[in-house]
């Protein structure tokens, strides 16, 4: 089967989200999916129930769970029972749906910020506490400042721990070390944790990503895992993602939130890309992580060479690129305004990532080389006409 990694560089009349987030002149390196194609054996997939022509009420299949299992079975030793794995449509979903059901009004959730800002605003959203453990950095990578993790968790009120891993937008891949400080620190204060894994199959440069809940019975009975196919194999529009809770009480009370919504449902397209994605996908990931790491050490070196106020560190996982721009000593809103009107790209803005992310921006490298070179090129051009 042919494993190549195809870019696609013409999205028009998909209705692509980040296409459209700004006008035409502005290149997109700001939303988390990719300018590639998904493999081959999905698309074909796909296209087959496509061509059947009832799109009706669906159903988990048997190959479904199958998929999941022996995915994180044979990548990451992680043993997973049917059971346990209950549905959502995506991730941020799936954490409002956690946060109204185990924490009521005006209860604590930790993050560790600089962090991906939904979860920010989905405990904003549904009036409880964000409780901001702030990352260290220490020489261009970052550190968990436990002493103070462990006197938030020890807050009563404190409830549910949100856990990014690999984190999004630093691009650590946590070592099973921290994995399991953290998770040990949030057992001893009953604080529930939820990891979420969405970016661990994207892993650069021979990082090992260890799943919290395969590290022991007792940290998977106090851990509610998110994972998708949709970053890794670009199917976030599929809305399909699983949610492992292998503590019974815990999956009871998610069932019955997510059965009061009627969000317990699967969709045709969304059933077959994710056992098809997972059943033929690791070759065509193996390809995709060697193209990003290209990608990636291509960055660091036109940055290096052409652009030396901007600082970038070698990201360990995902496909999200974290740029130091503090010599620039523009405020938020300068940097912004400089990005999208001087230097006509698009990224997400560090300042939205809360406490840590300004002065920063995180750039989209799932893309091709001369996608990049284009959008750096234009930051090189800005800077210089300043
Ligand atoms: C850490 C993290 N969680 C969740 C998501 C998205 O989840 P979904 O699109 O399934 O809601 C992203 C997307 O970038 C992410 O980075």
């Amino acid at each position: 089967m042919n494993e190549e990694i195809k870019v696609i560089t013409d999205r028009e009349n998909t209705y692509s989200k980040k296409w459209n987030e700004e006008e035409d002149s502005v290149l997109p390196f700001s939303i988390a999916d990719m300018e590639f194609l998904s493999p081959n054996s999905v698309v074909n997939d796909i296209v087959k129930r496509a061509e059947h022509g009832i799109y009706g009420y669906t159903i988990k299949s048997s190959g479904y769970f199958e998929s999941i299992i022996n995915w994180n079975y044979e990548r990451n030793n992680w043993e997973i029972k049917e059971e346990d794995i209950c549905h959502s449509p995506g991730i941020v979903t799936a954490l409002n749906l956690i946060i109204q059901t185990y924490t009521k009004k005006g209860e604590g959730i930790v993050i560790q910020t600089p962090v991906y800002y939904p979860f920010i605003n989905s405990i904003k959203n549904n009036d409880r506490k964000v409780i901001y453990n702030e990352l260290i950095r220490v020489n261009e990578d970052y550190k968990i400042d436990y002493e103070d993790l462990e006197n938030k968790l020890k807050d009563e009120k404190v409830k549910l721990f949100f856990f990014c891993s690999p984190h999004n937008p630093i691009g650590k891949v946590w070592s099973k070390e921290d994995i399991v400080k953290i998770g040990k620190l949030c057992k001893e204060h009953n604080v529930i944790v939820i990891s979420d894994e969405v970016h661990s199959d994207i892993l650069l440069n021979g990082h090992k990503h260890y799943c919290m809940a395969s590290i022991s019975k007792e940290f998977s009975e106090n851990t509610i895992t998110c994972i998708s196919p949709s970053k890794t194999f670009n199917l976030a529009g599929l809305q399909t993602s699983a949610i492992i809770i292998p503590n019974e009480n815990l999956r009871a009370q998610y069932q019955k939130t997510l059965e009061s919504l009627s969000l317990n449902k699967v969709t045709p397209f969304g059933l077959v890309g994710l056992e098809s994605a997972y059943r033929n996908g690791d070759k065509w990931l193996a390809e995709l992580n060697k193209k990003l790491e290209k990608n990636v050490t291509f960055m660091k070196e036109y940055i290096d060479e052409n652009i030396p106020h901007l600082n970038l560190s070698i990201p360990e996982g995902t496909y999200l690129a974290w740029i130091d721009c503090k010599s620039l000593n523009l405020s938020d809103e300068g940097l912004e305004n400089f990005m999208v009107k001087k230097a006509k790209i698009n990224v997400r803005h560090g300042y939205v990532f809360g406490p840590g992310g300004s002065g920063f921006i995180r750039f989209n490298f799932a893309c091709s080389i001369e996608m990049i070179k284009e959008g750096l090129e234009r930051i090189k051009n800005a800077i210089n006409n300043n």
